[in-house]
């Protein structure tokens, strides 16, 4: 009998709400939750502290499998916490510079195969919910649930836009927000190696009209039915 909680997996593409959405389901349904995307921008980050040419694989992924990642979200309430080295880096991953070049870091072969890697070795007991690109198709395609989040990219720009008014730094336009998001998504599903996908027995969730209440009760309410029963 396999004792271990099925893994929950949360694709989507930019601004859908993955990421809130994913880390109040871990919160409700006692999962640990895990950012991927924070793994790819961090690691970003890192290639730039350290003026690596992007174009030149073999020097990213040697300067990548010697750096040490590590994540923390002990917090419901507030995005994963990043150290690379012991540095802290959970503000400088969400910046401008490194959102440009995560595609770019993320569609290198020996980048994903270290990152999903580590990802495995987390997700080896189960009990967790991981959210990214490539989850249910590539990283855990044995997952209990497979949620695939949209929203219309308008939808998506508008949320974004906000979001950075709010925090007071937005130097961007709706329009310029719309066309960054528009070009991540299509660099995300358009690289060789563990493209963006939808996993064929993923359930496609739109959140264009729905609170976060309602998804994350939604997601809860199919995991939890497909728990195997007592
Ligand atoms: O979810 P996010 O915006 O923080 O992700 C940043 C980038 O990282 C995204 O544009 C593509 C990449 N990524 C990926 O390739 N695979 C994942 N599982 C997660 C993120």
């Amino acid at each position: 009998l396999d004792r271990r909680l099925p893994i929950l997996a949360v694709d989507g593409p930019a601004g859908a709400g993955k990421s809130t959405v994913t880390r109040r389901a871990a919160q409700a349904l006692g999962l640990q939750y895990l950012d991927t995307g924070a793994m790819y921008r961090a690691v970003t980050w890192w290639c730039l502290e350290n003026n690596l040419d992007l174009r030149d694989e073999p020097a990213v992924v040697e300067a990548i499998a010697h750096c040490q990642l590590r994540l923390e979200s002990s917090d419901p309430h507030q995005p994963t916490r990043v150290w690379i080295n012991d540095r802290e880096v959970s503000q400088a991953i969400r910046s401008l510079e490194v959102t440009q070049r995560v595609s770019q870091v993320a569609a290198l072969r020996g980048v994903r195969r270290l990152m999903v890697r580590q990802q495995r070795a987390i997700g080896a007991n189960g009990g967790i919910a991981a959210e990214g690109r490539d989850i249910g198709t590539h990283v855990f395609p044995e997952a209990g649930l497979k949620i695939f989040l949209t929203a219309s990219p308008a939808e998506r720009a508008q949320r974004r836009w906000q979001e950075l008014q709010q925090q007071g730094q937005c130097d961007l336009s709706y329009e310029e927000l719309l066309a960054q998001i528009t070009a991540r998504d299509t660099a995300d599903q358009q690289r060789t190696y563990a493209p963006f996908r939808k996993a064929a027995d993923a359930i496609e969730i739109c959140t264009d009209n729905l609170g976060i209440d309602e998804v994350v009760s939604k997601i809860v309410h199919l995991y939890r039915s497909r728990l195997p029963q007592p």
